[in-house]
């Protein structure tokens, strides 16, 4: 169900003191896109480079505890492996009576990695998109979606507050849709494993490395199946799948639609269903935390192992001679 900018007040936020809890991707965004609309922010963040990034930009900054402290709202934007550890040490001992507890992603909730008392209001907001794309919109005027979601209304103003909340940080000038936890985690880890980041980069490796094996030079492979993804992405994002099969080439577009199916047929649906099943299950965020739990040495091992060597090496090149730097979100 949609919920449109004029249908949410700002009310339930517009006295409140908000403790942004870290200042990285996405704390920074809502701190800003908070205190623009003049709402009192404290970040919470241990001492170092966020503490000082806060700091340089003009926050008040405290201890997790201390930001906690006299806080109405308190937004969980830590990574999500942290958030129940945290929350537990640092923040449930200083949370004031009927404050909020706000997360931007469910897995810890859902999973159960973090337990928040009965007498908290609990809620998500999940804005669809880096805190680049969260900031700088909203300096624009306007905002990126969000889900938003109930996960515990001990108050009965939890709805209010949320959606106050999606507002205040520029969310309902684009549209913020009501979900569950626990759709918003099982869909938000399935579209990043199978189609957005996992699927995606195996998508692309496997053209380029086609390309290559039957002799055609690496640097025209990967500047067609690597550098041209943003082109088609934004299309996709302008005008829709649809809106995109018109926009391209009759070339394009009769290729894409004849070949697409082929590349991409059973084998790839059996494997999301069971990709699916593992995060329902419970199997994927098990496996997950566990590594985490150890300092990530497996997510170490894997991200050594992605690509193969010609395409990591021809990305190098590629990309310095374009002079593409590194994007920071
Ligand atoms: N990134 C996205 O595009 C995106 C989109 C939607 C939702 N989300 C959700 O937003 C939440 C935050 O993600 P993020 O991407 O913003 O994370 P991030 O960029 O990795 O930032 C993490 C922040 O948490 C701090 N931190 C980490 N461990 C800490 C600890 N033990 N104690 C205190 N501070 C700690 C970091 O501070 P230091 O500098 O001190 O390490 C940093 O300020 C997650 O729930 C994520 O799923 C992210």
């Amino acid at each position: 169900m949609r919920v449109r900018d004029e249908d949410v007040s700002l009310e339930a936020i517009r006295a409140a003191h908000v403790a942004v809890i870290g200042f990285g991707n996405q704390g920074r965004a809502h701190a800003l896109n908070l205190r623009d609309g003049g709402i009192r922010v404290t970040v919470g963040a241990r001492e170092g480079r966020s503490a000082e990034r806060a700091r340089a930009e003009g926050f008040a900054v405290a201890t997790p505890a201390l930001a906690t402290r006299g806080a109405h709202i308190v937004m969980l934007l830590v990574p999500d492996e942290e958030i129940g550890g945290l929350f537990a040490r640092e923040v449930r001992p200083a949370l004031e009576r009927g404050a909020a507890i706000g997360v931007a992603h469910g897995s810890a909730l859902h999973f159960g990695a973090l337990e928040t008392p009965d007498d908290a209001d609990v809620f998500l907001v999940a804005p669809a998109g880096p805190g680049v794309a969260l900031r700088s919109r909203f300096t624009e005027g306007s905002g990126i979606p969000a889900l938003v979601a109930i996960h515990h209304d001990a108050t009965g103003s939890c709805r209010a507050r949320a959606l106050a909340y999606a507002k205040a940080i520029g969310c309902t000038r684009a549209g913020v849709f009501m979900t569950s936890v626990r759709e918003e985690t099982i869909v938000d880890l399935f579209g990043e494993q199978a189609v957005l980041c996992g699927g995606l980069a195996e998508l692309v490796s496997h053209g380029f490395q086609a390309l290559v094996d039957a002799g055609y030079a690496p640097e025209v492979a990967y500047l067609e199946c690597v550098h041209q993804i943003e082109l088609t992405a934004s299309l996709v994002s302008r005008l829709g799948i649809e809106g995109m099969w018109k926009a391209v080439s009759r070339t394009a577009a009769y290729g894409g639609l004849v070949t697409g199916p082929l590349v991409l047929g059973e084998a790839t649906r059996m494997a999301m269903a069971e990709a699916l099943r593992a995060i329902e299950s419970g199997e994927f965020y098990e496996a997950f935390a566990r590594d985490a739990a150890r300092g990530g040495p497996e997510l170490a091992a894997l991200r050594a192992d992605a690509l193969g060597e010609g395409l990591k090496r021809t990305e190098r090149e590629v990309r310095s001679q374009l002079g593409a730097g590194e994007k920071n979100d």
